[in-house]
């Protein structure tokens, strides 16, 4: 008999936004398999006898290859397990979520998907930050930082877009990120970085385009460029101070 996988978003960051549906999918599992990003106490939802098994990818540090974490989900669920695959934010935002699901289908396994908050949108959020407020932006754009063939969006096509400007893994390339920006967009545009949204250990830095830097960060990190960001609850302790 085959089993079931569910690939589940487990949030920005924080447990606490984690979806119901999520804990409660988790809480069905056999088998866990987590990424690095998610935090912990995620799995105070999974059962006690469940396998947990780690499958950390971040930049630089010894990773699980997707290959085989696709190989392990497979196998898992042909032995007819209920298998989990817990992914941080949304499982489909820069997370691979899509190659898992195909693997999984083209092995004929039934696959639930369980959306999550994205960092892109919930690290904002918390600081106060409405991505699309419509007086500034008329949209958002999520854009990575990062490629695996090292290939770059057209940058002065996103800063002349009027959209709120949202990167994910752009902190180990963001001084040619912001020198690529700034040949289209005004300086004084406001921008922040944020590490470890929603957590415990979270820090920013708000400035403008012209003066950030992402020196200091070492991820994960998410940054935000547009007019939104003066917004910020934590805005007053900085750009209105440099204003007055
Ligand atoms: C591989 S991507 C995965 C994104 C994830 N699937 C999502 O929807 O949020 C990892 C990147 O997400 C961002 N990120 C994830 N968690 C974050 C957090 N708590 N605070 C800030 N950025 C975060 C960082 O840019 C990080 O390098």
């Amino acid at each position: 008999m085959t089993g079931k996988a569910y690939l589940i978003g487990a949030g920005p960051g924080d447990p606490e936004l984690m979806t119901l549906k999520a804990a409660r999918a988790l809480g069905r599992a056999d088998v866990v398999l987590v990424d690095e990003l998610v935090n912990r106490g995620c799995l105070a939802h999974a059962r006690s006898d469940a396998k947990v098994i780690e499958v950390g990818k971040r930049a630089g540090c010894k990773s699980t290859p997707q290959a085989f974490i696709e190989k392990l989900l497979v196998q898992y669920a042909l032995r007819g397990m209920i298998v989990a695959r817990l992914k941080g934010g949304d499982p489909f935002v820069f997370g691979r979520g899509g190659e898992e699901l195909a693997a999984l289908r083209a092995a004929g396994i039934e696959v639930e998907v369980i959306p999550g908050v994205t960092a892109g949108l919930g690290v904002p959020a918390a600081l106060g930050i409405p991505v699309t407020h419509r007086d500034v932006a008329r949209g958002v754009t999520f854009v990575t930082g990062h490629t695996r063939d090292g290939s770059e969006p057209d940058w002065a096509a996103l800063a002349r877009s009027g959209t709120t400007l949202v990167i994910y893994m752009g902190v180990r390339n963001f001084a040619r990120i912001r020198h690529s920006l700034l040949q289209a967009m005004d300086p004084r545009t406001p921008a922040c970085i944020i590490e470890n949204g929603t957590l415990k250990t979270q820090r920013q830095r708000i400035a403008t385009l012209g003066t950030l830097s992402a020196q200091g960060f070492q991820g994960p990190a998410i940054i935000v460029v547009g007019e939104v960001v003066r917004f910020s609850s934590l805005e007053k302790t900085s750009l209105q101070r440099k204003a007055a």
